[in-house]
C-alpha cells in the first residue's frame, strides 16, 4: 500500500512536471507570488498556510492549477475564490492583492 502511494505520488511529480527534479516531499516556498504576464495584480500566496490545512492535490491536481504557470484572472480566481467561497476563505480583493 505504502508503495502504491509513493508511486503514484512519484507518477504526480513527473505529470505535473511542476516539482521538477525536487522529490515527492519538497514542499514548496512557503509563500509565493502569483502573477500574470502583465502583471498588473499580483497575488500573495500563504502556501504553507494552506498546506496546514489543504491536501496538495486538492490544488496540484485541481483542473484550474496551470502546471504551466501561466496565471491569468480566469485561472486564479478559479483557484483561490471557487475554494474561498465554499470554505469561507477570505474575498476582499486586497487580501489576496497586496
Ligand atoms: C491551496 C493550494 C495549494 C496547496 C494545498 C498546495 N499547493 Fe503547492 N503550490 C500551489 C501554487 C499556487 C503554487 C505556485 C505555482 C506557480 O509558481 O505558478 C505551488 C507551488 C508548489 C511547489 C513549487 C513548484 C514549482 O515548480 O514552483 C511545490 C514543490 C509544491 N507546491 C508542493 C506542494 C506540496 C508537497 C503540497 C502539500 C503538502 C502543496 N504544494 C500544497 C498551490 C498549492
Ligand atoms: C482548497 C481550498 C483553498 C484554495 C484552493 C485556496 N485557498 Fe486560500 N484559504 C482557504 C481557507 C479555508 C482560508 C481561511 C482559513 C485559513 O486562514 O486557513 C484561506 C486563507 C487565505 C488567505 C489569508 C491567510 C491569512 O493569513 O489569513 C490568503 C491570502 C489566501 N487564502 C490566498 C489564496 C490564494 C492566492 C489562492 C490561490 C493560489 C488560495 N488562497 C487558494 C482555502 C483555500
Ligand atoms: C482568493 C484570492 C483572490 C481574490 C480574493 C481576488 N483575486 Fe484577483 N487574482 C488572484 C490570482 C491568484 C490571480 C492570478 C495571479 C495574479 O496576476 O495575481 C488574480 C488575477 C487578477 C487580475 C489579473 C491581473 C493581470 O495582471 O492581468 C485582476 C485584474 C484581478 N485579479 C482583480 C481582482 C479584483 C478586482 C478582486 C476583488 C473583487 C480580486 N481580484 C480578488 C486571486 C484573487
Amino acid at each position: 500500500m505504502k508503495k502504491m502511494v509513493l508511486c503514484s505520488a512519484l507518477a504526480l511529480a513527473v505529470a505535473l512536471g511542476a516539482f521538477g527534479m525536487a522529490s515527492a516531499e519538497d514542499k514548496g516556498p512557503a509563500e509565493i507570488t502569483l502573477k500574470t504576464d502583465a502583471g498588473k495584480k499580483p497575488a500573495v500566496f500563504p502556501h504553507a498556510k494552506h498546506q496546514a490545512k489543504q491536501k496538495c492535490d486538492t490544488c496540484h491536481k485541481s483542473p484550474n492549477f496551470p502546471a504551466d504557470k501561466k496565471w491569468s484572472m480566469k485561472v486564479g480566481h478559479g483557484l483561490c475564490q471557487d475554494c474561498h467561497k465554499k470554505e469561507k476563505g477570505p474575498m476582499k480583493c486586497t487580501d489576496c492583492h497586496k
